[in-house]
């Protein structure tokens, strides 16, 4: 019986994945490879958020100040080399449009994206920025395969190119089967993964910074809890010694 509850469960657990990706449109999501111990990597994608997402979108939960502290950066180097020109190493990542100009535009405001990377999660940002692709009916040009008439423009567009939807016939439903690369970027497609990924790497730190203060505590707990077995067991062997 209790092995029936066991394999039910883990069935459940196994079928979780596919009902939350099911209509997003694209059965799968491609995989980000998140390392939040890797700074080099976190630092690219700060400095890439600010360059190309900043002007619409804010990250207000962060600061500049605690993007030094956690990558052990130097503050002046922050300042120079990840932060907008003119903010402060206290001021928090804000973007410079107002809601108003954004409705005008967009019809709709860009969210603050602090915590996008937990709503979302990260392998659909990662998805979700590689999925551009050419709809000449949209008003901003493109579409998106995981994000139906999204009201952002692809503002990647030079870095990976244009993407066109290559569509199958399903009953009778035109739905997309994958994006191809239809005029080459600036940017190898491999190193526009990279390039997507650093910045979804940052996202997901930006959602939680406490996870890289958790992590080295962790080692530490970890290496506790051993010390703590070692000494038990040489306890137990003395305390039993003259039982038998
Ligand atoms: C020119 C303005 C603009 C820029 C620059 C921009 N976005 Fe957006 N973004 C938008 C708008 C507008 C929306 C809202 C789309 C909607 O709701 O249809 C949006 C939506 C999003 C969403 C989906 C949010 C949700 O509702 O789940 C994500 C994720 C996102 N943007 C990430 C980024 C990232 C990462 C960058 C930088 C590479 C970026 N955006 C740059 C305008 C922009």
């Amino acid at each position: 019986m209790k092995r029936v509850m066991k394999k039910i469960l883990y069935t459940l657990l196994f079928l979780l994945p596919l009902t939350v990706n099911a209509g997003t449109g694209r059965a799968q999501l491609e995989s980000a490879d998140i390392d939040l111990t890797d700074s080099a990597s976190l630092e690219r994608g700060a400095r890439n958020y600010v360059t190309y997402c900043l002007g619409c979108h804010a990250a207000k939960h962060i600061r500049y100040k605690r993007i030094a502290l956690d990558l052990r950066l130097d503050e002046g180097n922050v300042l120079k080399n990840v932060a907008p020109l003119g903010a402060g190493i206290y001021d928090q990542m804000h973007s410079a449009m107002n809601s108003r100009d954004a409705t005008k535009w967009f019809g709709t405001t860009p969210p603050d994206l602090s915590l996008i990377a937990r709503s979302r999660g990260a392998d659909w940002l990662y998805t979700y920025l590689k999925s551009f692709y050419a709809d000449p009916g949209k008003p901003s040009g493109v579409n998106n395969a995981v994000f139906e008439d999204v009201a952002m423009p692809n503002v990647l567009w030079q870095l990976q190119g244009t993407q066109v939807a290559v569509t199958k016939n399903i009953d009778g439903q035109t739905v997309i089967a994958g994006l191809k690369l239809d005029e080459p970027g600036q940017l190898s497609p491999k190193e526009f993964d990279l390039f997507v990924n650093d910045l979804v790497n940052f996202l997901v730190y930006v959602g939680e910074p406490v996870q890289l203060e958790r992590r080295s505590m962790g080692k530490y707990a970890l290496f506790f809890i051993l010390m703590f077995t070692v000494l038990a067991y040489l306890l137990k062997k003395e305390y039993w010694k003259d039982v038998h």
